[in-house]
């Protein structure tokens, strides 16, 4: 079966900085693919790639049947692009912010007001379709951008960091949006988050990327059941005499207590095939080389479990704030690109 994206080995270099590192993508039609990754990881940089905005120093990207490079004009002509940062007018009705879009993407003048009615009316914003963006909120901003990505009638759409910033009640309305359009619409989408709930609950199918490389690819639910395992969870006392973290981890280490061992300060994590009934032998053989256990418990791996797995860290760690600099640069440079399709 074609698939709607595919890169083979796909490369971006920037002055020695490897962003995209022989990223191999595959996204079947109709589907919602997260890219889930810490900031940095370069899912901005692989997006813009397929969306034709950056040149591959090397690889290759298929999206809706036709090669990023040799092709752009026809992959331009099947993609939508909804952008991390907003670049809404608050000036402007919601409206007149989707009409000045429509010029750029140069829909004809017969139909412009019909589309724009039909994609307000999907991110339920045609009863605001006057007021001024200024007094629209987070939420309601981020679902007129998206209606906006979807004026030329894409096959694609490309959301790259859809909830950034709102709170997890709007992220959850924006996600419902999202889900109408792959139904509704039979929309591919491929949106970048690094929020792993967001990639465990919202997403039919996640890669994992960190440092410009796929580490893991699959559904939420393959990817934990990979895991294999149940997680126990432990707190041991605080030692008398001191032993450091790393003598208790090389102590605990030698008991084989399972696999995926983590230890950190008085929390350990252990991955045993069977949680309850290795529960009984786990405090045994802890407490048989003098080490207290103060709690235990038994859970199953979400998808951040998986992320440390590949990654040696948890993707939580790493949050931080966007980089915002640019901006205004990359808001001309996409509005240039589109004016050179009108
Ligand atoms: N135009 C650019 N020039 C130089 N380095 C860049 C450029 N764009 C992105 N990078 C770098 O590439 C890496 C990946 O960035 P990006 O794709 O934006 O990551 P993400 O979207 O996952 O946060 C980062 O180290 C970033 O600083
Ligand atoms: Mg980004």
């Amino acid at each position: 079966m074609a698939k709607t994206v595919e890169t083979i080995d796909l490369v971006k270099n920037f002055n020695g900085l490897t962003a995209v590192d022989r990223v191999n993508l595959s996204v079947e039609k109709g589907e919602i693919f997260g890219l889930l990754g810490p900031n940095g990881a370069g899912k901005t940089t692989t997006i813009k790639m397929l969306i034709t905005l950056l040149k591959p120093t090397s690889g290759k990207a298929m999206v809706a049947g036709f090669d990023v490079l040799t092709q752009a004009d026809e992959v331009r002509k099947r993609i939508g692009y909804v952008p991390q940062e907003s670049a809404l007018d608050i000036r402007l009705t919601a409206s007149e912010n989707l009409e000045l879009f429509a010029e750029l993407y140069a829909l004809p003048k017969s139909k412009i007001k019909a589309r724009i009615q039909e994609v307000l009316e999907l991110v339920e914003l045609n009863r605001r379709k006057d007021d001024l963006v200024a007094h629209f909120s987070g939420g309601m901003k981020r679902r007129l951008e998206i209606s906006r990505g979807l004026l030329p009638t894409p096959e694609v759409l490309f959301l790259d960091e859809p909830t950034l910033g709102l709170d997890p009640q709007t992220r959850r309305v924006v996600w419902e949006f999202v889900h109408r359009l792959q139904k509704e619409w039979n929309l591919t989408i491929l949106a970048t988050t690094h929020y792993l709930e967001e990639a465990e609950h919202e997403m039919d199918k996640v890669a994992i990327i960190d440092k410009g490389r796929i580490m893991a690819m699959g559904r939420p639910d393959d990817l934990k059941a990979e895991f294999g395992k149940d997680l126990v969870e432990l707190t041991v006392k605080a030692q008398n005499g001191g032993s450091s973290e790393e003598q208790v981890r090389s102590r605990l280490l030698q008991l084989q207590l399972g696999s995926d061992l983590i230890v950190r300060d008085k929390a350990v994590r252990v991955a045993v095939a069977n949680g309850k009934t290795a529960l009984p032998s786990i405090i045994h053989k802890i407490e048989s080389i003098g080490i207290e256990v103060e709690s235990i418990s038994v859970r199953s791996p979400s998808l951040d479990d998986v992320f440390i797995k590949y990654t040696g860290r948890g993707i939580r760690e790493e949050e931080g704030a966007e980089d915002s600099s640019d901006t205004r640069k990359q808001l001309a440079k996409i509005i240039g690109k589109m004016r050179s399709r009108v």
